[in-house]
């Protein structure tokens, strides 16, 4: 009898466990240089399926592929009863970033993440608003798991003993080569389904390998030209009357202004919300839309999706709606058709059809004790936790569809994003404050495809509030929170002149934004992008600028080395290398990688492959050029340009070799570029016989956009 029942046994441990080896697994390419295999039985619902994009198969298809970027036995996959295990090959050098928007950690080697849509809560442990299952490698190639699960990884720190290269017992007594981290060569995964699919993206270099990525999901959000202007949120109480002064404040004081967010207050009851305009406060919404429009000002609505019982869309989605409530509010599943209808419909005749530009979507990411948890059920089927996942796309998805439906582009704010969400206009901020870890995730959003703003609210002395704007101004979205504070750029008068000239360098430089979100749009390339995504940047700068902290084994014997990352410096748009000041900081390190850099300020040479340590002084937030750079610039105008206005451009070269630039033109206001009414204009320039540089501007192709005024040159360097 017992017998019997060992043999039972382990006929279902065979049936229930299967290793699938490398000849098991097919790989397909699906472009050139993108794979993507089947692992068992994924679920029907996944990242891709909620996010629902196609992707830009003609850009992904004009890339040359290459070979599989690893040693494809190397790929381990094996289902066991309802879990799905992962193993990836790590090279000794290699490094890998992404796993989502961290605000810690730059390199993911050696982290152990569960990757869940939340709050971000002060530790980098998977816990974020874009938990994106994607990392690239410093090998260039990337990797993606298409599950809307959450997702257990270990980020080469685990050891197997049938590895070929098992770290060697050391001892700890005598071997000072001991280490708590012993080599581990794969990234271990556990997601919580019977299987999952699994894409791969070549390089050869980790950017061409993200802006796979970034095509495979539809390439990033081209803004509308108003998005990347200034944008000021208003106390949550502001009243119409309050709003308009506020912004013809800003105009009379000549700070730029493009769109004002409407914090809760802009509704009859918010958490939960109606969804209507209160009447007191917002007694004629559709005039005071216009009226603020005719002073070149849009208006963004704060929304979090949690219906109250006083909304008039209540009973209707009321059947549409999860088991739990968030703050007594019902939650919309937004998954089913006749949920979308009701909601959107609201949103469509109420705000978007009157003039409502833009929204924040807030709350939908989490913070355990108010979301949904666990165990609630959905009336589709989908299960809270792979709602929770991605609840985040899916509002973003459908409220950018009304204004496509009006052809009418928006850009606005979201709290939770994942995996496939990279073409949604949407920017990702938090309630977590540290100037520092904003930057750290301004460069990770880089390697997880999706958008970050290092917003403004207030700030503890000027010097700080400088510091911020600074940051602000580098950035995808150029924000000051101030629903709660009621700050504005000029609170802190000892620099009101340094944040007003940083605006206006904003606004200045909005043909390089421009231009920079097409290419993110068109080519996959991340406006803003961390070191490593840059060629010519080596890993052994980090070495060099940074060095381990003494470790105090008497305090704990497992204690691990500092980490050496760059968390403080990135790239924004082809050219530019921006290194943020913080508080107290009056000098810092700057890595300039391979070639020559340039002051951004003056056009001095300023390094070439080098560290260097600059003073730059409170009102100027460094910034380098690379050699042979052309910046488009224009006025310092208020408001962005609207639809068929002109623009003069300054272009700015830097350097001492010919440079090249390619300037994106369209309308800036709808999606007319998708039928092709949008012009690339090649910007040269070329040295003289007389040793001099001269440039030159291709014409716009007929019949294209030409929104291009007076066009002028300015050499910054002295040659
Ligand atoms: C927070 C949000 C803030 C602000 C506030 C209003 O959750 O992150 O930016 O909008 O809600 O209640």
């Amino acid at each position: 009898m017992l017998k019997h029942l060992n043999i039972l046994i382990i006929f279902i441990f065979f049936i229930s466990s299967s290793l699938l080896k490398a000849q098991d697994i097919q790989w397909e390419e699906i472009a050139p240089g993108v794979w993507k295999t089947t692992v068992g039985q994924p679920d029907e619902y996944d990242l891709l399926k909620a996010s629902d994009v196609p992707p830009k198969w003609d850009a992904l298809k004009k890339r040359k592929g290459g070979d599989f970027p690893f040693d494809i036995s190397e790929f381990k996959a094996e289902v066991s009863g309802d879990n799905t295990h992962l193993r990836l090959p790590l090279e000794v050098e290699e490094q890998i970033f992404g796993f989502g928007l961290n605000f810690k950690t730059v390199h993911q080697r050696g982290q152990i993440l569960q990757l869940h849509v939340d709050h971000y809560g002060g530790r980098d442990n998977g816990r974020t608003h874009a938990p994106v299952p994607l990392y690239i490698s410093s090998l260039g190639y990337g990797v993606f798991v298409n599950s809307a699960r959450y997702i257990d990884v270990y980020a080469g720190t685990a050891a197997r003993k049938d590895s070929d290269q098992a770290p060697e017992a050391r001892d700890r007594n005598t071997d000072r080569n001991w280490t708590s981290r012993p080599y581990s060569d794969a990234v271990e995964m556990l997601v919580q389904s019977k299987g999952v699919e699994v894409y791969v993206f070549a390089g050869p270099t980790p950017l061409e390998a993200m802006s796979r990525y970034n095509l495979f999901t539809g390439g990033g959000p081209l803004p509308p030209r108003w998005g990347l202007g200034f944008t000021q949120r208003v106390h949550k109480l502001f009243t119409a009357d309050q709003v308009i002064e506020e912004a013809k404040t800003f105009e009379e004081k000549g700070f730029p202004l493009d769109f004002i967010g409407l914090e809760p207050g802009w509704q009859s009851k918010s958490y939960p919300n109606t969804f209507v305009w209160d009447e007191e406060r917002f007694p004629e919404p559709e005039a005071f839309l216009n009226e603020l429009k005719d002073i070149g000002v849009r208006v963004n609505l704060w929304v979090n999706p949690f219906v109250s019982p006083e909304s008039p869309v209540y009973k209707k989605i009321l059947p549409y709606t999860g088991t739990h409530t968030v703050w007594a509010g019902i939650v919309p599943d937004f998954t089913i058709k006749e949920t979308q209808d009701i909601f959107w419909d609201h949103f469509e005749k109420e705000h978007v059809g009157i003039g409502v530009s833009g929204y924040k979507i807030d709350e939908v990411d989490g913070y355990d004790r108010y979301l949904w948890p666990d165990v609630a059920k959905f009336p589709s089927g989908i299960s809270a936790e792979q709602m929770r996942q991605t609840y985040g796309l899916l509002v973003q998805k459908q409220s950018a569809e009304i204004f496509r439906k009006n052809n009418q582009r928006t850009y606005g704010l979201v709290r939770a994003s994942n995996g496939g969400g990279t073409s949604f206009p949407y920017v990702i901020y938090n309630d977590y404050y540290n100037h520092e870890d904003f930057i750290t995730a301004l460069i990770n959003s880089s390697y997880s495809g999706v958008l970050w703003t290092p917003e403004a609210r207030a700030s503890k002395t000027a010097e700080e509030w400088l510091r911020r704007m600074q940051s602000v101004v580098f950035s995808p979205m150029a924000m000051i929170n101030a629903w709660s504070s009621g700050t504005k750029p000029w609170s802190y008068p000892e620099v009101e002149k340094e944040v007003k000239d940083m605006a206006l360098l904003r606004m200045q430089m909005m043909p390089y934004w421009y231009s920079e979100f097409a290419k993110y749009h068109f080519h996959g390339i991340p406006p803003i992008r961390g070191m490593d995504l840059e060629d010519g940047f080596s890993m052994n700068f980090e070495e060099k600028v940074l060095s381990d902290d003494d470790v105090d084994l008497e305090v704990n014997p497992y204690a691990e080395a500092v980490r050496k990352e760059i968390k403080d410096q990135y790239m924004t748009g082809e050219y530019l290398l921006v290194a943020p000041m913080f508080t107290g900081q009056t000098t810092r390190k700057v890595i300039l990688p391979k070639g020559k850099w340039y002051d951004f300020y003056t056009g001095d040479f300023a390094g070439e492959s080098e560290i260097i340590t600059v003073t730059p002084g409170l009102d100027k937030i460094p910034v380098y050029v690379k050699n042979g750079a052309i910046i488009p610039f224009t006025d310092p105008i208020l408001h962005a340009p609207k639809k068929g206005e002109k623009i003069n451009i300054e272009f700015r070269f830097y350097g001492d070799k010919n440079g090249k630039y390619h300037l994106y033109d369209d309308d800036g206001e709808t999606f007319d570029y998708e039928n092709g009414d949008f012009s690339w204009r090649e910007v040269q320039v070329v040295k003289q016989n007389n040793g001099k540089f001269k440039g030159s501007l291709s014409p716009a192709e007929k019949g294209k956009p030409d929104n291009l005024g007076k066009i002028t040159w300015k050499f910054m360097t002295s040659q």
